[in-house]
């Protein structure tokens, strides 16, 4: 079974998709059963927990939370020990009720019959969730290379790379302890859902060794792959050795973030772009990512010859903007496709002949992903372009809506963007001067670059930010869409 992939620009992004999930799972059971870590890994999504509760957007007040595991023979009040480190960055936070909260004993008198008890205690309750980070050594809990998949609640020996990778939180390696209790493999397979994080360079070989090597126990995580309902949630050093799992772009207020990485692939995308630049203006940056591991065509619906006013005739003026569009296309990486639309030299409605030849096409180029200006446009030949291609496009196409410098989405009217560099920011521009005639009469790059960077700097602050706390950092620009079904 493949499990999917979860990836991220940045640790942050991932946590606030984590805390969304999290956020769900609670309004749909308030009194829902969490399995929860500790590790450097889980503390920026508490913090964002810790802030969803004080906005009271979340109540932790009902719920019922395991932790994964605790050091055998530490205080509990020693500043290590993963009491300390939940009650300190979580438990105290949140308003949880002391009762409704178990960690392992750090100092059990009776040590098998207190696993024992927890791992009946855990059965009891019933885990919805489990949140889980991963260990270079490819340990979840602290179920270490080797341990049994059919292990429950148990004493466990650290390994020693375990042992190196914590004394970071140790004054030295001798302080950490060498053992500890923790919910087995089995334990945490029991959960309906499991949520694995994981962040930096690091953990990028544990991370693939779980998702794409063969399930062996050698590498505790990969039983995950025999869990129907896991989620691994990745940074993007963390996903870099990945080469066969699936990845998905986070999503934040139902809003996915999509970067260069986890876009489509493998798929046939037919662009309507009503003028011959409107593709560059509105998606040139989002064009030429997913020109590189799709095939992507841009359909030019008009001629566009009214927009140049330098006294030639019509057929050199169509000329001139047919080889702009070329030129830009060239920069983007896509494939460029002149339809000659009728109705712009015929009035005002669409025309049965246009319908016909983009019909055509459409069935020539067999297109899984379409995009069209967005709903509102008002732009005469933006209408009608989008018209014509929506009485054309086949069934079951996902469609993606843009924005252009005439239509603003309104707040909350797109469901996904697309984020990128400066670099990127470069090629988009580019591409949009190759419509020179274009460029010379409006400047339409710096009015898509203006957008790109007031799209950014609003959807932090509305969208990406808990009530005017701090927004999530993203790249500096974003292109907006609103993705359905057709
Ligand atoms: C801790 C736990 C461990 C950690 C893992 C990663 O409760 O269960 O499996 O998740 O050791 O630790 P960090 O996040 O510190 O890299």
């Amino acid at each position: 079974m493949t499990v999917q992939a979860v990836v991220a620009e940045n640790p942050g992004i991932a946590s606030r998709h984590v805390a969304d999930i999290v956020q769900r799972q609670l309004e749909e059971k308030p009194n829902a059963v969490f399995m929860l870590p500790t590790g450097s890994t889980p503390l920026r999504l508490y913090a964002l927990l810790v802030e969803m509760v004080e906005l009271e957007k979340i109540s932790f007040s009902k719920a019922v939370t395991f932790n994964l595991d605790e050091y055998l023979g530490i205080g509990k009040r020693h500043r290590q020990s993963y009491h300390r480190f939940m009650w300190d960055n979580f438990f105290g936070r949140v308003g949880i009720s002391s009762k409704n909260v178990s960690i392992p004993e750090p100092n059990p008198k009776d040590i098998e019959r207190f696993c024992e008890a927890y791992e009946e205690r855990v059965k009891r309750a019933g885990l919805d969730m489990a949140i889980l980070g991963i260990g270079e050594n490819g340990h979840i809990g602290f179920n270490e290379p080797g341990t049994s998949f059919s292990s429950e609640t148990h004493l466990t020996k650290l390994s020693k790379s375990t042992i190196k990778a914590n004394s970071r939180f140790f004054r030295s390696e001798k302080q950490v302890p060498k053992e500890a209790i923790t919910a087995g493999l089995k334990t945490i397979m029991l959960a309906k859902k499991v949520i694995l994080l994981a962040f930096g360079k690091k953990k990028a070989k544990a991370v693939k060794r779980a998702l794409e090597g063969k399930p062996s126990e050698e590498v505790p995580a990969s039983i995950l792959q025999m869990h129907g309902n896991v989620l691994f949630v990745l940074d993007r050093e963390a996903a870099s050795l990945l080469k066969k799992t699936r990845l998905k772009p986070p999503s934040i207020e139902n809003v996915k973030i999509y970067s260069s990485f986890n876009l489509p692939k493998g798929k046939r995308i037919g662009f309507f772009s009503p003028h011959p630049d409107d593709a560059a203006i509105s998606a040139g940056a989002l064009l030429s990512s997913l020109a590189e591991k799709n095939k992507v065509f841009e359909i030019v619906m008009t001629t566009g010859h009214r927009a140049i006013d330098s006294g030639k005739g019509r057929r050199q003026r169509i000329r001139a903007r047919e080889r702009e569009t070329k030129a830009s296309a060239k920069v983007i990486g896509t494939k460029p496709i002149f339809l000659k639309s009728r109705f712009y030299d015929n009035g005002e409605e669409i025309q049965e002949s246009d319908i016909r030849k983009t019909r055509a096409l459409m069935r020539k180029l067999k297109p899984q992903i379409v995009f069209v200006p967005q709903r509102l446009d008002p732009h005469p030949t933006h209408l009608l372009s989008r018209k014509t291609a929506l009485a054309s496009i086949p069934h079951h196409v996902e469609l993606w809506a843009y924005e252009t410098p005439w239509a603003l989405f309104g707040h909350k009217r797109f469901n996904a963007c697309f984020q990128f560099s400066e670099k990127e920011m470069r090629k988009k521009l580019k591409a949009i001067r190759r419509h020179e005639s274009q460029v010379q009469r409006t400047r339409f790059d710096t009015a898509a670059k203006n957008i790109a960077e007031f799209r950014r700097i609003i959807i932090a602050e509305q969208m990406f930010s808990q009530l005017g706390k701090k927004p999530l950092e993203t790249k500096p620009y974003l292109e907006l869409f609103s993705i359905s079904k057709w």
